[in-house]
């Protein structure tokens, strides 16, 4: 399927660039977060969520070249660009990760003390932990669940060397759900 095979190819290409300050390059760390998910015998959907979470950094940093870029909103931009693609059970918890991360970090202190440097410094762009209000709001989506086992697999995801199965793994999975929304469409 063209589609899958795009996406497939766009993270081969830009996925070597580093992180944003982190011990892995943004297509060591899709692989692992979708491993760990895969460990964890979550459904396909979730799987390919965690895969593609941070698809918004990749399609937005299309051209550029110092190694350090964070889209703004890279959550909505993936979301909004998979959606094409894929049924909400793979863009709402891509959508919500960084919401989770807000979540955990009003209810967990040591969730929040054990981000790293770079995590820690965009949280305070993406506005901090919540407040009473946006906790039960972001309770209220329907993935949220999912968006907080995914934001755990993405704050994982960052071991330098680590070897994980490759992009080829998951594109049975990816094809299976983009032929479900084909199918409705
Ligand atoms: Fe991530």
């Amino acid at each position: 399927m063209r589609l899958i095979d795009d996406i497939i190819c766009r993270l081969t290409r830009e996925g070597g660039r580093i992180y944003d300050g982190e011990a892995v390059n943004q297509l060591e760390h899709a692989l692992q977060c979708a491993a760990l998910a895969r460990r964890e015998s979550a459904p396909d959907a979730l799987v390919v969520a965690a895969l593609l979470h941070d698809y918004g950094h990749v399609l937005s940093d299309g051209g550029n070249t110092t190694g350090r870029r964070i889209a703004p909103r890279h959550e909505d931009v993936a979301a909004r660009h998979l959606a094409a693609v894929f049924p909400a059970a793979v863009t709402e918890p891509i959508r919500l990760h960084v919401a989770a991360k807000r979540y955990l970090c009003t209810i967990d202190p040591d969730y929040r003390d054990a981000l790293t440097p770079a995590s820690r410094a965009s949280l305070k762009a993406q506005g901090g932990p919540f407040d009473e209000d946006g906790v039960h709001i972001f309770k209220r989506s329907r993935f949220w669940g999912d968006a907080v086992r995914l934001r755990q697999w993405d704050d994982m995801a960052k071991v330098a060397g680590l070897r994980t199965p490759g992009l080829a793994t998951y594109r049975g999975a990816m094809v299976a759900l983009a032929e479900r929304v084909a199918a409705v469409a």
